[in-house]
């Protein structure tokens, strides 16, 4: 199976580590020309760019900030002239035990909804207002989290309410402006070898993580990118608004 996606501009956030960079290359190996969004990592997602080529640029927003979305969509509208699909990819997973302060501990879930439930939910907002302005197809794939469905530890209570929001997020899109040729999917991985992974591991250990599969080693970042790429490229559009699991088994629904 070929997938070309020359032509098509595709913003997906935090691609400058993890599972984005792993989305963004993919994406690029097939023709598209990324927006590599980034907040502290300038270095890696300029070196990204230039490894990806075709035209790829690289845009800062910390998206825990008020407005960091709404100008990363502009801004990338502003260079690229439009934007045909947005991965939301960037994400962040804070420990925060029961036990904390009251104050501590909404201030964690404060952030954790920030960057991963409402910069997800304008950048849906205004990918769809572009959408529709155009009167152009798109495409919207959020990546949410295994916690979706089967919850998380006590300790990530606001991680799994935010990605759960995030899935909501889409099922309410592709339903709302299919006719309007809006697509929209998520992607559920479960334990991914990445940054984020390791606080969870240095915390519970590697051996819970891989205990937990089917299968008999850790996702890595470029086992969810193919998915990703084929859902980018409209051959799953009559699944939209579905949830696809990407979690080595270890949760089956
Ligand atoms: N790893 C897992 O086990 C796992 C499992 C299920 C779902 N996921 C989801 O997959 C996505 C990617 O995770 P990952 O494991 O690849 O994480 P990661 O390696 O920690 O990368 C996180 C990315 O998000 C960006 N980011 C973090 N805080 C940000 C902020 N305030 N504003 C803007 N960008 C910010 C980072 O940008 P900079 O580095 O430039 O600051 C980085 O590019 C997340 O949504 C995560 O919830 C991960």
């Amino acid at each position: 199976m070929y997938i070309n996606l020359s032509g098509l501009n595709i913003l997906v956030t935090g691609a400058s580590k993890g599972i984005g960079k792993a989305i963004a290359t993919k994406l690029a190996e097939a023709g598209a020309t990324i927006a590599i969004h980034y907040n502290k990592n300038v270095r890696e997602a300029e070196n990204l760019a230039h490894i990806l080529g075709n035209e790829s640029s690289v845009f800062q927003a910390d998206l825990s900030t008020k407005d960091g979305a709404i100008k990363l969509f502009e801004q990338v509208v502003g260079r690229f002239g439009s934007v045909e699909i947005l991965v939301n990819n960037a994400g962040i997973a804070v420990s925060s035990p029961i036990e904390s302060s009251d104050d501590d501990w909404l201030s964690i879930w404060n952030e954790t909804v920030n960057v991963n439930l409402t910069a997800s939910a304008l950048l849906c907002k205004k990918a769809v207002n572009h959408f529709l302005e155009r009167k152009a197809a798109g495409r919207i794939i959020n990546i949410t989290s295994r916690a979706v469905h089967r919850g998380d530890t006590a300790e990530y209570i606001a991680y799994g309410a935010s990605k759960a929001g995030m899935s909501s997020l889409v099922k309410t899109i592709a339903r709302a402006y299919g006719k309007n040729g809006i697509k929209a999917f998520n992607v559920a991985p479960g334990f991914v070898r990445t940054d984020m992974a390791k606080t969870f591991i240095t915390e519970y250990g590697e051996n819970y993580a891989v205990n937990d599969l089917a299968l008999d080693r850790l996702t890595e970042p470029k086992d969810i990118a193919p998915l990703v790429t084929f859902l980018a490229s409209g051959m799953a559009d009559h699944s939209t608004g579905a949830t696809f699991d990407l979690n080595a088994g270890s949760y089956v629904r």
